[in-house]
């Protein structure tokens, strides 16, 4: 696998020249980015000599002339780690600050990510750094946590880098899990359906569409090709997925039955609207009456339907559940003829609807359970394709 090894100006830079050795007898094609401040502890000789690569740190160097050489490395890596990591590099790719090589590979790069930081500890700590970290683990970035110790300055505390060893194995790990959905296609239903009243007004529900949009993302990370069938919010999709914009119910059945066939694993984490008005009305409805009753007719289910016609594929659906009660889930499990079914609390504030968190009890149709506990959408994305892909 090809790794693009970046190291930031850190004491601990020394030390990536043993993780590029480590990453080459794992059987890894290195290249490195320094970045400037890098320079002044190591040299990008000492990378071209070990790696027999070559090192880049201007993001205007372009080994091969006429051709730019970030998107080039952004393209060609499998995975980026960036060992030492300072604070300064951790707040730039937060943000996607972009204005050396090693910053702009890393926005222009859709390769995971793999990051351990190393500074003094009252620099770790600082809210500023702990903020940027956050942002970067809602990304699916991989951070190995750097050490308690005495560092280079002479204080003591969490700040070291972390063994050669443990980044290493964090490299592994994002590659195998880039690995387990390769080939795969992933379907998946997000956000919520809006059943039309007139042409001003619908019926429609809290979904933000951040879960499906977790999901899409994590399955890109595990490198699967993904459709995503998105009823109307603001949720942001990764561009590599193709995204299908739906509007009703009816809308989400007919894409989901269209790809249906030609997916390996289909996630109904839409909240589709159970009920639409049972005529829309051309126009804009006038206030007249104290009191109006609006006629609601049954929903296609979309999930039980795509089920229904695809008995052979594996399907995951999603259920909001009010309370910690799962009888009703179980219940929509077997109904639905579905392969699992995650639940959420939604009477939990703390996650669900709009959430950039969750915590999701998977139930199997063979009757055995699984939490994922509180984490981000995200790495309840990841759990959740890792409990149920083979
Ligand atoms: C001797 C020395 C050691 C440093 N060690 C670290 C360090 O371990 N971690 C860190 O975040 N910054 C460290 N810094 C500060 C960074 O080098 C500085 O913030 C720089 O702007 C980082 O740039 P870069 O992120 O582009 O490499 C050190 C600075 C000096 C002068």
């Amino acid at each position: 696998m090809n790794v693009l090894l970046g190291v930031s100006g850190s004491v601990a830079a020394y030390r990536a020249a043993d993780l590029a050795r480590e990453l080459m007898r794992s059987g890894h094609t290195v290249r490195t980015c320094l970045t400037d401040s890098a320079q002044k502890f190591v040299t990008p000789a000492l990378f071209e000599a070990l790696t027999s690569e070559p090192c880049l740190i201007d993001a205007f160097e372009e080994p091969e002339r006429g051709r730019m050489a970030h998107i080039d490395w952004a393209k060609w890596a499998d995975v980026l780690v960036i060992a030492p990591a300072t604070a300064n590099t951790i707040a730039k790719l937060a943000y996607g600050v972009a204005d050396d090589m090693l910053s702009t590979v890393a926005v222009a790069s859709s390769a995971p990510l793999v990051v351990a930081p190393a500074m003094n500890p009252a620099m770790y700590g600082s809210e500023s750094n702990q903020a940027a970290l956050k942002i970067l683990a809602t990304k699916a970035v991989s951070i190995v946590e750097p050490i308690d110790g005495d560092v280079a300055c002479g204080d003591h505390g969490q700040g070291k880098l972390a063994t050669i060893a443990e980044i290493a194995k964090a490299v592994e790990v994002v590659l195998t899990r880039k690995q387990s959905l390769k080939g795969k296609r992933v379907l998946i239903t997000s956000g919520p359906t809006q059943e039309p009243i007139d042409d001003v007004r619908f019926l429609t529900n809290k979904s933000s569409g951040k879960m499906g949009a977790a999901i899409a993302r994590a399955a890109l990370l595990m490198g699967a090709e993904v459709v995503v069938i998105a009823g109307p919010s603001s949720a942001a999709y990764p561009l590599s997925a193709n995204v299908v914009r739906v509007r009703t119910a009816e809308e989400m059945l007919t894409q989901a039955l269209h790809f249906a066939p030609t997916a390996d694993l289909i996630i109904g984490a839409a909240a589709v609207a159970d009920y639409r008005p049972e005529v829309k009305v051309a126009g804009k409805l006038r206030r007249k009456e104290a009191t109006m009753s609006l006629q609601l007719v049954a929903n296609p289910d979309v999930i039980a339907e795509v089920a229904k016609k695809n008995r052979s594929k594996k399907i995951i659906g999603f259920a909001a559940e009010p309370s910690t009660d799962l009888s009703e889930a179980q219940a929509k499990l077997a109904r639905k003829g579905l392969h699992a079914i995650a639940v959420n609390d939604v009477s939990n504030h703390t996650i669900g609807f709009d959430s950039e968190e969750n915590e999701l009890q998977l139930i199997f149709a063979s009757g055995e359970t699984s939490q994922s506990g509180h984490q981000s959408k995200l790495g309840c994305a990841l759990w959740l394709l890792e409990s149920v892909s083979d």
